[in-house]
């Protein structure tokens, strides 16, 4: 339920990123790198569509996962072993359409390091794609699961692997990027309880597509999904 309820709204403002990407552009091929796309969840998928996608992840584990992954789905996903940091030492400066980092912030030691790389690899106009874990989301589950003191803390300095809405675009802007659109991933389907969520998912799914752009509710999302230009 979770991860349909990520795969919902990420894909549908990924498709609607590929969409205008390819229209300015003028080619429906886009080449997409995915940073930390491990085993290529988003990978594949987005080279079944026809595009270009080169993985970049430290971990040889999830790149050997991601070849078998492609191989069974007949398509072909470059995998370079390598930090999101180190972008610009593993691929040509300017060359990709969109960058993906997806659930990858929360595990380097320096995000605006890794943000500086990504957009370097980036050609004019080209789009990032970032999720990454809501540290208010954080705070709500810890108090509903009576961890006041820690979700005080969470509020109050947020550790390295948890992030806002404004620290998240703070990041971005420091980068050098626009900050296009904001979605909260997975608002409800957390907060109901696991018999809740599946008594009607459709209608929850639906619900979650809804309050993702929501003002308001996509700030208490567990993830939020940015996209931004260069
Ligand atoms: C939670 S998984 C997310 C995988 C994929 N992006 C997704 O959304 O399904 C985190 C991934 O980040 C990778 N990773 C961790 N540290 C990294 C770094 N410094 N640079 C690039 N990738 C990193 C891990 O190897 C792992 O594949």
């Amino acid at each position: 339920m979770r991860d349909a309820t990520r795969q919902t709204v990420v894909w549908e403002a990924l498709r609607a990123v590929l969409a205008r990407r390819s229209a300015a552009a003028g080619r429906d091929t886009l080449d997409i790198v995915d940073a930390g796309g491990g085993t290529g969840g988003f990978a594949v998928p987005l080279a079944r569509l026809g595009h270009a996608v080169t993985v970049v992840d430290p971990t040889p584990d999830s790149l050997a996962a991601l070849e078998r992954r492609a191989a069974e789905n007949g398509v072909g996903v470059k995998g370079l072993q390598g930090d999101v940091a180190d972008l610009g030492d593993l691929l040509e400066p300017g060359g990709a359409d969109l960058v993906l980092c997806h659930s990858v912030l929360e595990y380097v030691d320096e995000p605006a390091g890794a943000l500086s790389a990504v957009r370097g690899v980036l050609r004019e106009g080209g789009a990032v794609s970032v999720l990454a874990a809501n540290s208010v989301a954080a705070a709500v589950h810890r108090a509903l699961a009576g961890q006041f003191e820690e979700a005080r803390r969470l509020l109050a300095e947020p550790p390295g692997r948890w992030f806002s809405r404004e620290s998240l675009a703070g990041l971005l802007a420091a980068a050098g990027f626009t900050v296009t659109e904001v979605h909260g991933v997975r608002i409800f389907s957390e907060l109901v309880p696991g018999m809740t969520a599946e008594s009607d998912p459709e209608a929850l799914i639906a619900l979650e597509r809804a309050a993702a752009g929501h003002p308001v509710l996509r700030d208490i999302a567990v993830q939020l999904h940015v996209i931004a230009h260069r």
